[in-house]
């Protein structure tokens, strides 16, 4: 696909199924993401790929986080957090790493995994698959980071679900450019 189109007419879809990539498009997917901009290449980011059975491994974490975190009005919740896993066929889980000793704000690291993850949405659109970055209650917060066993200077900055669309393909008008654009010359 040519590279502007990818980039205009990319978007997003929460009506995702089979089939999702194979392990050769994902390994230039994860190529993609790792291609980030890094500021003094600390490689900030990394990914938990879930499928399958990993799914339901998932879930119950999703249950267990919703269980220690929602407040008694939200319990009944709880079945949505189970059911929430299940709404695409494959997830990446992205993780930004701290470095602290390397004088580069978390922000900036964390924002290098921002980009990470719009070169994976990027990458999904290029190949005809499609995703969803999604965050809710179960990103930047430690009781999920340590549910996923993740290090103490790792936090999830949210998830992609991975598949292919089967939803009614989005139109989106192109916003004028100039609405958004100050030009000094
Ligand atoms: C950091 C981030 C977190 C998001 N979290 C959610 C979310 O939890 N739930 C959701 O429905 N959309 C979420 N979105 C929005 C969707 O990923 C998507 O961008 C949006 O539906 C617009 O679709 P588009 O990408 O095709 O323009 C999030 C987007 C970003 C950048």
């Amino acid at each position: 696909m040519d590279a502007i189109r990818n980039l205009i007419e990319r978007s997003s879809s929460g009506h995702l199924d089979a089939p999702i990539p194979n392990r050769e498009e994902l390994d230039k997917i994860y190529q993609a993401a790792l291609r980030a901009p890094d500021h003094k290449g600390l490689k900030p980011s990394r990914f938990i790929e879930v499928s399958g059975e990993g799914l339901d491994k998932l879930s119950n974490i999703f249950v267990n986080f919703a269980k220690k975190n929602l407040t008694e009005a939200d319990k009944g919740t709880i079945e949505k957090y189970r059911k929430m896993p299940y709404r695409a066929p494959l997830i990446i889980i992205l993780i930004s790493c701290y470095t602290a000793d390397r004088g580069v704000p978390e922000i900036e690291q964390m924002m290098s995994t921002a980009c990470s993850a719009q070169s994976i949405l990027l990458a999904l659109n290029a190949l005809e698959y499609s995703g969803m970055w999604r965050t809710g209650k179960l990103s930047f917060n430690q009781s999920i980071s340590s549910l996923l066993g993740l290090r103490n200077n790792e936090t999830v900055i949210g998830y992609i679900y991975v598949g292919t669309n089967i939803g009614p393909k989005k139109q989106k008008d192109l916003p004028n450019s100039s609405d958004f654009v100050e030009i000094w010359t």
